[in-house]
């Protein structure tokens, strides 16, 4: 097969950031995706639906032409939340979702929430409203390993915030784990999650591959081939509670060639392209409408786009930087040559 044809995919969790990263950003994800659930996580975090709404705005006018790109917008949930601001989150069409970073787990989450019990009457109001709780799903103790983390969080935080409010929509972000991946089958039918393109191709060895690599750092941090297995394994299991989250995180190239580096893959210009070339290396190319196009619309209860796109197999050389204003950014797989691309629009 040299040609797929699907839905136009959606991109359930991202990141856009705001003023000319934004605008260098932005075609990057409008080419292969209609709308996407975008992060909160700027500074000071979107915590107000009119931040968010305001927000949504900026995104809106950075994008290239008419291309008619939805941005799904969420709140940040904090200490301070109450459930009004959910009620209003609730009941605004722009608004799908609230991010929960536990407080210092990853970039920008210094504002994160501190203590999930105390956060109930909030979280009751999610649960009321059929409104989503967006997980990043890491405990931030430091006597738990890094590589840890996650499978930790199931089962301090996961496992008994879902017990005690069984109607919550959850989606595990990024799962990374083995552990995660069967966390979240055995689960209920509100309970799904996100999966990299990043943490389908590469195991942890990429971090240290001839030396220091800044830019395959993230969070959750790459973990073990056996794990990117069970990853690989539910992507393409045909589970509609598996679905395309890139989880692009572009920071400028000082940021994270850096003494102390910053966590984040910009995925964005090769994310759909890396999708498909794992799923048919994995024999499962037949896998990835649904898993691109129509599990997420499905758990969002959003309609599956009306466009299409078009997959061409044909070999480009990815590009080693891309220019944001006087910035570089490096790309995922920068450099490498990948045997799908997106065609362009006529
Ligand atoms: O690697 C990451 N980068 N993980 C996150 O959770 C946040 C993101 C970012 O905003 O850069
Ligand atoms: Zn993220």
């Amino acid at each position: 097969m040299d040609k797929i044809s699907l839905p136009k995919p959606d991109d359930w969790h991202l990141h856009l950031r705001d003023g000319q990263i934004l605008e260098s950003v932005i075609p990057a994800t409008t080419r292969c995706f209609h709308r996407a659930i975008v992060m909160p996580n700027l500074i000071p975090p979107i915590t107000t639906v009119d931040q968010a709404l305001e927000y949504r705005h900026h995104i809106i006018e950075a994008c290239p032409g008419d291309c008619g790109f939805d941005p799904l917008m969420t709140l940040y949930l904090t200490d301070l939340t109450t459930p009004d601001e959910v009620r209003r989150a609730a009941a605004e069409p722009h608004l799908h979702g609230v991010k929960l970073y536990p407080a210092g787990a990853t970039t920008n989450s210094e504002s994160g929430v501190t203590s999930l019990p105390d956060l109930m009457p909030t979280l009751e109001a999610m649960a009321e409203t059929g409104l989503p709780l967006l997980v990043h799903g890491e405990v931030t103790d430091a006597d738990i390993a890094v590589f840890d983390r996650e499978a930790v969080f199931i089962e301090h935080v996961l496992e008994p915030l879902i017990e005690a409010l069984p109607a919550l929509k959850v989606v595990f972000e990024h799962v990374t784990t083995s552990q995660a991946v069967e966390f979240v089958k055995s689960a209920p039918a509100n309970v799904a999650a996100t999966v990299t393109a990043h943490h389908l191709l590469l195991n942890r060895n990429a971090m240290f591959k001839g030396g220091i690599r800044p830019h395959h750092y993230c969070l959750p941090v790459l973990k073990r081939e056996q794990h990117r297995q069970a990853l690989i394994a539910a992507a393409i299991s045909g589970n509609s509670k598996f679905f395309l989250g890139t989880d692009s995180a572009p920071h400028p190239r000082s940021a994270k060639e850096s003494a102390c580096g910053c966590a984040g893959m910009y995925s964005a210009p090769v994310a759909l392209e890396v999708y498909a070339q794992v799923f048919e290396d994995n024999g499962a190319l037949d896998k990835l409408e649904n898993f691109a196009s129509r599990y997420g619309p499905r758990f969002y209860g959003l309609p599956v786009n009306s466009q299409n796109i078009t997959l061409l197999r044909k070999d480009w050389q990815v590009p080693d930087t891309i220019q944001a204003g006087d910035e570089e950014l490096v790309p995922l797989c920068a450099g490498e040559t990948l045997s799908w691309r997106v065609q362009e629009e006529q």
